[in-house]
């Protein structure tokens, strides 16, 4: 089976990025990173790109105003010319329209830093402290049109501590996130992920419990 070829777009460092193009080494692994494309000429992963040698793009949003399709359809036209198959957003802060949305299938995902559905949006572990959650994590999706919802594809959990600080529990997270994107990735190159009645099976199975796989770290 040829790999997939996946472009990852970021906005800023690239972490998880790099955790993906990491994982992408393994010539036994079902996608290459192709592509990483960014909408801030200053965003740190762009360097980490180059560096491993991937092919890099800049569609920077504000040269397009308001204009949210121009903004899309650039970023289609590179996705078009690099013959990419699926789409990872890896802190991409930019949010994508239905019709962008549309037009890639159970092959555009995301990765968010909380236990979906609870917490969307913004700063995610100051509002997971705030609430006294116990437990928190990461989550890995297919987009769709509305803000970080979609079928969850992988998650990963972390316990709070008692003397947790946001940048700890970040940090914590991070790693979680590190882990389970690969694995969702992979899955979802594999074509073992399927969407039924919105939700996802992988091999015809639901998704393990998160729990599962909480970090010790
Ligand atoms: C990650 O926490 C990701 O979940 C969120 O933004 C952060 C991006 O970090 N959407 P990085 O650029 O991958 O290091």
């Amino acid at each position: 089976m040829s790999r997939k070829r996946v472009a990852v777009l970021i906005s800023g460092r690239g972490s998880n990025m790099a955790a993906l193009i990491e994982a992408a080494k393994d010539k036994n692994y079902p996608a290459e990173i192709a592509l990483v494309l960014a909408n801030r000429p200053d965003a740190g992963g762009l360097a980490t790109a180059r560096a491993a040698g991937i092919a890099t793009e800049v569609v920077d949003h504000t040269t397009f105003g308001k204009d949210r399709a121009a903004f899309e359809r650039t970023l289609q036209a590179a996705l078009t010319k690099h013959r990419i198959d699926i789409v990872c957003l890896a802190g991409f802060m930019r949010l994508l329209t239905a019709d962008f949305v549309s037009r890639w299938p159970q092959r555009l995902i995301n990765i968010h830093p909380a236990l979906l559905p609870a917490f969307k949006g913004l700063d995610t572990h100051k509002r997971a402290l705030e609430a006294g959650a116990k437990i928190h994590g990461a989550t890995v999706h297919f987009v769709v049109a509305e803000m970080d919802s979609g079928p969850i594809i992988a998650q990963g959990a972390v316990a709070v501590r008692d003397d947790d600080t946001e940048a700890a529990l970040a940090a914590r997270v991070l790693g979680v996130e590190h882990r389970i994107y690969p694995l969702a990735l992979k899955l979802v190159a594999e074509g073992r992920v399927q969407v039924v009645n919105g939700r996802c099976l992988i091999d015809g199975m639901p998704v393990p419990d998160a729990a599962s796989i909480i970090s010790g770290e």
